[in-house]
């Protein structure tokens, strides 16, 4: 038994580890949280299931003890997780097969036309109920998720965005173009030129006529922000979670890519809307009650799936 922390991997939190306490009055020695103990913090002395808090990675509160546990002798509190966070495990009739979860991938789709009805509160709160279970490259989640509830409120961060794309658009002039061509990576110069020039000029034209390439007047947006000591594609697996989440709640979404380049090229956008300078945006996601219905699934393959056996 022990619930001292010691040191451990740094993240948002910096380096202040979280306390495994293993209850001496439950625990059968079975050896199960020595095993599944990622950080090595939980590690077997003398024949006996124990905390070393400055051994390994040092405690980071990923939980896997506490879950692993068939007699509830084990709880973690730090690092935002507290003894509370334990939940029974659910019925199997309440869990995704991999049909119904399958269903579920296959029919959604894009979405970018919206009813003119606003998301309810409610809806948002299961989304990122749901989203904070996506994993992450060191527990617990860094990620964070500013929600720009409303039109009004989307309009007013499309309108801040169109004038970060105006700049570039003045700055990425052919001059620019050309020595970018001569003197840059090949990728960059095609990405720019092919791709996102285009889509910027589409979208400054489109709201000078009124209409909205970028959130497609969605009543809600989600923008996923990430601490810079986070893995930096966690944003990007909490936003496909939060997809998929809303999803399940019968809403509409569509991934939104050009936002978070953006963001992260603006700090004044990031400090009008509260996100910290050196935090990165990493994907945004436009959430309505989808205008139409679709009426058949289109697959899709990978490009390529190589086995290697
Ligand atoms: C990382 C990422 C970024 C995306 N960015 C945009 C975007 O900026 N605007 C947009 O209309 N769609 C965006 N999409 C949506 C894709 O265009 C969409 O997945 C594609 O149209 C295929 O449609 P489906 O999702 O219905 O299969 C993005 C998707 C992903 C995964």
């Amino acid at each position: 038994m022990q619930d001292k922390a010691g040191k451990t991997v740094s993240t948002g939190f910096g380096n202040q580890a979280a306390s495994p306490v293993i209850d001496p009055g439950k625990c059968t020695n079975c050896g199960m949280c020595v095993k599944i103990c990622p950080s090595v913090t939980i590690i077997n002395v003398s024949g006996q299931a124990t905390v070393v808090p400055d051994n390994g990675m040092g405690c980071f509160a990923c939980g896997q003890c506490t879950a692993i546990c068939a007699f509830d002798a084990v709880r973690v509190t730090g690092r935002r997780m507290t003894p509370d966070d334990v939940l029974p495990w659910p019925a199997s009739d309440r869990t995704a097969d991999d049909v119904s979860l399958h269903n579920l991938m296959l029919t959604r789709r894009s979405v970018r036309t919206f009813k003119d009805a606003p998301v309810e509160r409610e809806l948002i709160d299961r989304i990122l109920e749901m989203t904070a279970s996506a994993p992450m490259g060191i527990a617990p989640s860094d990620v964070e998720c500013t929600v720009f509830l409303g039109r009004d409120r989307v309009q007013a961060f499309a309108g801040d965005l169109d004038g970060v794309f105006r700049k570039w658009n003045s700055f990425f002039n052919p001059v620019t173009m050309f020595f970018m061509r001569v003197f840059g990576s090949k990728a960059a110069y095609q990405s720019f030129d092919g791709f996102l020039l285009p889509i910027i000029r589409e979208m400054i034209h489109a709201r000078e006529h009124g209409s909205d390439m970028l959130f497609y007047d969605a009543p809600c947006v989600l923008l996923f922000t990430t601490h810079p000591m986070a893995d930096p594609i966690d944003g990007t697996i909490a936003c496909t979670y939060a997809m998929l989440a809303a999803q399940s709640l019968g809403l509409g979404t569509c991934m939104i890519g050009t936002v978070a380049h953006a963001v992260n090229m603006d700090k004044k956008v990031k400090a009008r809307w509260g996100i910290p300078a050196d935090h990165k945006a990493c994907l945004a996601m436009v959430v309505g009650h989808p205008a139409h219905r679709y009426h058949r699934v289109v697959k899709r393959t990978l490009a390529a799936i190589h086995i290697k056996d």
